[in-house]
């Protein structure tokens, strides 16, 4: 989603702007624009589509300057096209903004300012925050951050807002509410960004903009902050844990791929310290800090969305099995809006890889607001749910850049099995016999993945003869129905194929319908208590000619025979399981996209992270 970056020191500005949305182009966006002052100038750029067109149109213009702002905007108020990205201008061309999120009453806000005589070019509501921003500040006699100041005031909604004006060339205003910011502090310079990635070449000296706070970065000059109700602030200044090399494709022809083949090591840098062979345990520091919490719940509600929300089912049936509390998962989105029963002894857990999901972030205000105690598990360091949550746990895969995930997912669900693991420990509702078997399994699960990474050239052949398909169903039983889920979200957010997961067995109450041999049905059928269960099923689609590709465990004759192709997982526990049968399904949307052509890591309208609801 739109993508935030400025800067402010003594180098050449417009470089560093270009490389930062490079940086952020995996966010999701469809036009970009840059302003930068120089020689007393404001000067705005703008074009449609991708960062390159940007360049390409900027290159013949003055692009002197070494203060300026940057956006890639992903559309929601008016098309995508050159009017409508950002920055824009004050009615004056005074002022320049760029902005992440969305203003809510921003028709209201134009009315009025059209009846004070402003004009608009663009459709969008940021458009009206500049205007009224000039408004603010020529009306009240203002400088610039009290002007931005009493916009936000009048402001229903998200934002987070960088903005210039051409007759102070040493100051950038920013602020936000909603949608993430993040400030670098180098020698002498400021960097500004949605989030760390477009500043860690520079320097690893960060502050995170909190809710509500304005930021007056000023050349050479401490970083003010107040809140928007004027109280000031002292800039809390935090280490970044990035490294460059994690933003780097690193031989690899796409990060999806490389995100997918990291998964033995991310898998490891997610159990390091906390999974421990030698000594027979599993610590989480969210965990033994609140433990009473956990043994004592009645309920856990899960919220989540997308990949993360698939992750949240599979974490479901293990904390049911193994810790013997019930638990319910909610969509993020619909969770925030329907009035939900939570009582003070519900834990809500909130899974987020981006840690900035608006809706995700929603949801765990008002799980807060009815007293919940809220675990969040996040991927990005210092994003706002884990800054929102009372306590929780990282899943420390590094940044994942390709927007659909894969190394997030696959530790997100080891996180869920650790905590379900020791809960039922804990509680004693699971045995010592199987806490120890389930330790040992898990540590040896990321060289499982690796073995199953080994059929990268296997699936990558199978897939071209798939890319005919305009469906494909997938299908699973119990820890691996959300396998199935999540295998048909990859090869449609990233190929364009239309696919469903369903529970293996619902599949005749409706889905059997579409069953021809034209029809490719992804099975997964490893190994577990409904493996009898899963055959039947495969031999209902079989009597329709319907095309099966399964995901079996090692050694398995009896699918395999029933299969047009078959890929084999090693053997590992039951609830183990999806961290294995979701490595083919990965490397299959992949190859199936490659050979189509697709733009694999920023497929059409999707976003990486979801700062707006
Ligand atoms: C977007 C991304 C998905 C992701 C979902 C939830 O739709 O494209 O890959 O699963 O948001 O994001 P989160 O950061 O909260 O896990």
């Amino acid at each position: 989603m739109c993508g935030i970056v400025g800067y402010i020191g003594n180098r050449q500005a417009y470089p560093i702007l270009i490389k930062g949305l490079h940086r952020l182009e995996y966010r999701g966006y469809d036009s970009a624009g840059i302003a930068l002052i120089n020689h007393k100038n404001l000067k705005v750029y703008k074009a449609k589509g991708k960062v390159s067109e940007l360049e390409h149109f900027a290159e013949q213009k003055d692009i002197s300057g070494t203060i300026g702002i940057a956006h890639t905007r992903w559309a929601t108020h008016g098309e995508p096209n050159q009017k409508n990205a950002h920055p824009h201008y004050s009615q004056s061309e005074e002022i320049a903004i760029i902005h992440n999120g969305i203003i809510e009453n921003y028709a209201v806000l134009k009315e009025g300012l059209m009846k004070e005589g402003y004009t608009f070019q663009s459709q969008t509501d940021t458009e009206v925050l500049v205007q009224l921003i000039e408004y603010m500040k020529k009306t009240n006699n203002s400088d610039l951050p009290t002007a931005v100041q009493l916009a936000l005031n009048q402001v229903v909604g998200a934002y987070a807002i960088a903005v210039l004006e051409k007759n102070n060339p040493d100051l950038i205003v920013a602020a936000r509410k909603g949608s993430p910011l993040v400030i670098g502090i180098g020698e002498d310079e400021y960097f500004i960004a949605s989030d760390a990635t477009p500043i860690v070449e520079y320097t690893n000296k960060v502050t995170y903009i909190g809710e509500e706070e304005i930021v007056t970065i000023m050349r050479n000059e401490p970083l003010k902050i107040k809140t928007i109700g004027n109280i000031e602030k002292t800039p809390h200044i935090q280490k970044l844990e990035m490294t460059l090399s994690q933003l780097e494709k690193g031989g690899y022809p796409h990060f999806m791929l490389k995100e997918i083949f990291e998964q033995p090591k991310t898998l490891n840098d997610c159990m390091r310290g906390r999974v421990n062979v030698d000594s027979d345990n599993i610590t989480l520091a969210g965990f033994i800090d609140n433990r009473d919490k956990f043994l004592n719940a009645k309920r856990i509600i899960i919220t989540a969305c997308g990949t993360s929300w698939h992750a949240a089912q599979i974490g479901m049936y293990a904390i049911e099995e193994f810790a013997r509390i019930p638990v319910e998962v909610e969509y993020s989105s619909e969770f925030r809006y329907r009035n939900p029963v939570i009582n003070k002894d519900d834990i809500v857990i909130a899974i987020s890889q981006s840690g900035e999901t608006a809706d995700t972030l929603a949801a765990v205000e008002l799980a807060k607001q009815h007293g919940a105690f809220i675990f969040g598990i996040c991927n990005v360091v210092g994003s706002s749910i884990p800054r929102n949550t009372h306590s929780g746990c990282y899943t420390h895969v590094g940044p994942e850049i390709g927007v659909a995930s894969t190394k997030a997912f696959t530790a997100q669900v080891t996180v869920l099995t650790m905590l379900a693991i020791l809960i039922g420990k804990e509680k004693e509702t699971l045995s010592n016999e199987e806490y120890l078997k389930l330790i040992k399994e898990l540590s040896l699960i990321p060289d499982k993945i690796s073995e199953v990474l080994q059929k990268n050239s296997q699936i990558a052949e199978m897939s071209k003869t798939f890319t005919y398909a305009s469906n494909c169903i997938y299908l699973g039983r119990g820890y691996n129905f959300p396998v199935a889920l999540e295998g048909a979200l990859k090869l449609k957010e990233i190929s364009y194929i239309h696919a469903e997961g369903y529970p293996a067995a619902e599949m005749k109450h409706g889905p059997i319908a579409l069953i021809s041999n034209e029809m490719p049905v992804i099975a997964i059928a490893t190994q577990s208590d409904t493996y009898e269960k899963v055959i039947s099923n495969i031999q209902e689609i079989k009597a329709r000619k319907g095309r099966i590709i399964s995901i079996v465990t090692e050694g398995d004759e009896v699918v395999r025979k029933l299969s047009s192709y078959s890929i084999e997982v090693p053997k590992t526990e039951t609830c183990l399981t999806p961290l294995l049968s979701v490595i083919p399904l990965q490397l299959l949307a992949y190859h199936i996209a490659v050979v189509k052509g697709c733009d694999v890591d920023q497929p059409r309208n999707l976003a990486k992270s979801v700062t707006v609801e």
